[in-house]
């Protein structure tokens, strides 16, 4: 290439935004394990991780909640009644309360209530034993990882592989903790300090439902946010009416003032009967990176006319699925297969151009 045209090229990338974007937008999707490769082991486990990362995974997801001590540590709710040991542990059987989170009652065990030693006796075991009956061979195997450990392993697993494995934590029922004396956010970014991460071009995302507690972690750090968004319902800290409004084009301008993107129900992108909804387009047109979840093999969690066979534990087309989300232009997704994942992304990234 001479001179000339090298700068008439950089001359148009920069009078032309519609070719930056572009560029951007076809940039690689990422895959995210979500609580790791979670079909194939107990959820929010080191052994999770590692497979995962051994599956080729880019980021593997924690789930933060607080210890009473004042640790984060992973699990998908503070509540950890259904995924570890601790109902069969008569040294805390005491423990067991009620408690209304974010409007809901729960009975069982909690984070909070634990010390991260006493936590470090529990055992994790598998969420749905009927759906995935294989990851049970596994379950009193595994401890509850701290977040200090899973960054030590994505640090590990990069420099051993060569790739960059990043992590993308979310943070769990963040006004609650704060509502019993255990901020998150200050925890979290101590953590990212500590490892080095607190900037904003590590390896990272954060995460949450939760609107406030981002915009508080914009001004602690510079590391990437994401706004999730449900299908239904809005955030629990009561800052938008629903979810709904906020996907909308002002919803998403408002969203881009403090995130660098979205994750959104999978619904949101692409409907049951295969619809391709403005979202991304929307998104994309504010700044805003797309990453929906979650995207599971098991016929019990795809729409009807992906799944193959009866049987609910059974895999159907999950591929399909998520090659409809990278034509409708996702930069990423939260699968629980991330082998899975990762082929049906480079298939399609190897597919000939229209
Ligand atoms: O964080 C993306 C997705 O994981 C949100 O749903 O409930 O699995 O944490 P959940
Ligand atoms: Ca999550």
């Amino acid at each position: 290439m001479t001179g000339m045209l090298r700068a008439a090229l950089v001359l148009a990338m920069i009078a032309t935004p519609a070719l930056a974007k572009e560029a951007a937008i076809s940039s690689k999707p990422i895959i995210i394990a979500h609580r790791g490769a979670s079909g194939e082991r107990p959820e929010h486990t080191l052994a999770a991780y590692t497979l995962a990362i051994e599956q080729g995974a880019d980021f593997i997801e924690p789930d933060l909640v607080v210890t009473k001590d004042g640790q984060l540590v992973a699990r998908h709710e503070n509540d950890i009644t259904g995924t570890t040991d601790v109902s069969s542990r008569k040294e805390f059987a005491e423990r067991k309360r009620t408690k209304l989170i974010d409007g809901m009652s729960h009975t069982g065990w909690f984070t909070e209530d634990f010390t991260l030693a006493e936590l470090k006796t529990l055992r994790a075991k598998e969420r749905l034993p009927l759906l995935r009956r294989g990851n049970t061979k596994y379950d009193g195997q595994f401890e509850v990882p701290t977040l200090r450990e899973i960054i030590a392993l994505a640090k590990d697993a990069s420099a051993k592989t060569g790739r960059t494995i990043g992590i993308y934590p979310e943070t769990k029922h963040p006004s609650y903790f704060a509502s019993i004396g255990l901020p998150m956010e200050a925890l979290l970014v101590a953590e990212l300090k500590a490892a080095g991460w607190d900037r904003a071009d590590a390896p990272m995302f954060i995460q949450s439902f939760e609107v406030n507690n981002l915009k508080a972690l914009k001004q602690l750090t510079p590391v990437k946010l994401i706004q999730l968004m449900a299908a239904e319902g809005g955030p629990a800290d009561k800052t938008h009416p629903s979810y709904a409004a906020m996907a909308t084009a002002d919803g998403l301008k408002a969203i881009a003032a403090y995130a660098a993107g979205i994750g959104p129900h999978k619904d949101m992108v692409v409907t049951g009967d295969g619809t391709v909804s403005s979202l991304v387009a929307d998104a994309h047109g504010v700044g805003l990176k797309v990453h929906p979840w979650t995207f599971r093999a098991e016929n019990y969690f795809l729409p009807s006319r992906l799944r193959k066979g009866i049987n609910p534990a059974g895999h159907g087309d999950m591929a399909a699925e998520i090659a409809r989300f990278l034509d409708a232009g996702v930069d990423g997704l939260f699968t629980d297969y991330p082998y899975a994942g990762v082929e049906a992304r480079d298939r399609h990234s190897r597919r000939p151009a229209e």
